[in-house]
């Protein structure tokens, strides 16, 4: 496994590795990441080993996604252990740039989405979206991916960066992998570190929350939208340290929210997302309302 960190160097390897390959169609799968890895990022590392014949994982911890009062500097970084586990996984290509090399300065193009990223965390996170996409298509003109990884955790992230890539006709398919979580339900965040044992606790309300949801919603009753918000913030607000940014239910991938009055049986293109926070920990969770999901292991 090669560990590289300039940009030109990466894709000298890249070309050298696809050289090395005897079919002509070979697939570069790209894994985009911040580091301190963890099982979730190891599932896409795994999906990326199945689906493509040359792995690059990025690690790279984006300053422009993160806003001013945000945890930029505070954001959990562990090199070495990363370059461990990816070794581990089978990884081809780590891809470790700098700030600089990312970011030459001055720069002065930004990659922008509407309307998606303008709701959910979009609206409590201005400009967050602004620097996943534009770094995203950093990565992508850099690997030439012919595929990319990404977790459902960031179901909003993975509506906005496929939605760029249809408007801007990039040949790459986002391959979106389910949410890896504890065995306790706590769906796995590399910001997960920040929480105190009694928040890890208390956090537990969300995967709860969406579980409870998901339960009646199967139960098969004439629940509306409404009914589905009131019963993620009924139990959500059971811990008292929960302070709720949004609690909602809407389409997948067009995220338009649903009418409190609208009918939520028999849909199977919904998602429920809830971002709360525990302190200054700000976390996410998500549950697509399909037959085939269930958190039979919370
Ligand atoms: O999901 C993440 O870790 C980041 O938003 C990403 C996609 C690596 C872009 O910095």
């Amino acid at each position: 496994m090669k560990v590289i960190r300039t940009i030109a160097e990466l894709r000298q390897e890249i070309s050298l590795k696809r050289q090395s390959i005897q079919s002509r169609e070979s697939v570069v799968g790209l894994v985009p990441t911040m580091g301190f890895l963890h099982e979730g990022h190891a599932s896409l590392m795994h999906a990326a080993k199945q689906k493509s014949d040359i792995v690059v994982l990025s690690i790279f911890v984006n300053p422009i996604q993160f806003g001013p009062n945000e945890d930029f500097d505070s954001y959990p970084r562990d090199e070495a252990r990363d370059v461990e586990t990816a070794r581990a996984k089978g990884v081809d290509i780590v891809f470790i740039p700098s700030v600089e090399e990312m970011y030459p300065q001055p720069t002065q193009t930004t990659v922008s989405v509407s309307r998606l990223t303008d709701r959910l965390c979009g609206a409590s996170r201005p400009g967050h979206f602004d620097g996943v996409t534009t770094v995203v298509s950093k990565l992508f003109n850099i690997v030439q991916p012919q595929r990319a990884f990404f977790g459902m955790k960031d179901a909003q992230q993975v509506a906005v960066i496929q939605q760029m890539v249809n408007d801007l006709n990039m040949a790459v398919e986002i391959v979106p992998c389910p949410i890896v979580r504890e065995s306790d339900g706590l769906a796995l965040s590399s910001r997960n570190v920040y929480l105190s044992a009694e928040q890890r606790q208390e956090a537990l309300v969300l995967s709860k929350a969406l579980r409870v949801a998901q339960e009646a919603v199967d139960a098969g009753t004439a629940l509306t939208a409404a009914d589905i918000r009131g019963i993620l913030r009924q139990n959500i607000e059971r811990s008292p340290m929960a302070m709720i940014d949004y609690a909602e239910i809407q389409a997948f991938p067009s995220l338009e929210p649903l009418a409190d009055q609208e009918k939520v049986h028999g849909r199977d293109d919904l998602l429920i997302a809830l971002a709360v926070k525990f302190g200054k920990t700000r976390l996410i969770d998500n549950i697509r309302l399909q037959k085939s999901e269930v958190l039979s292991h919370v």
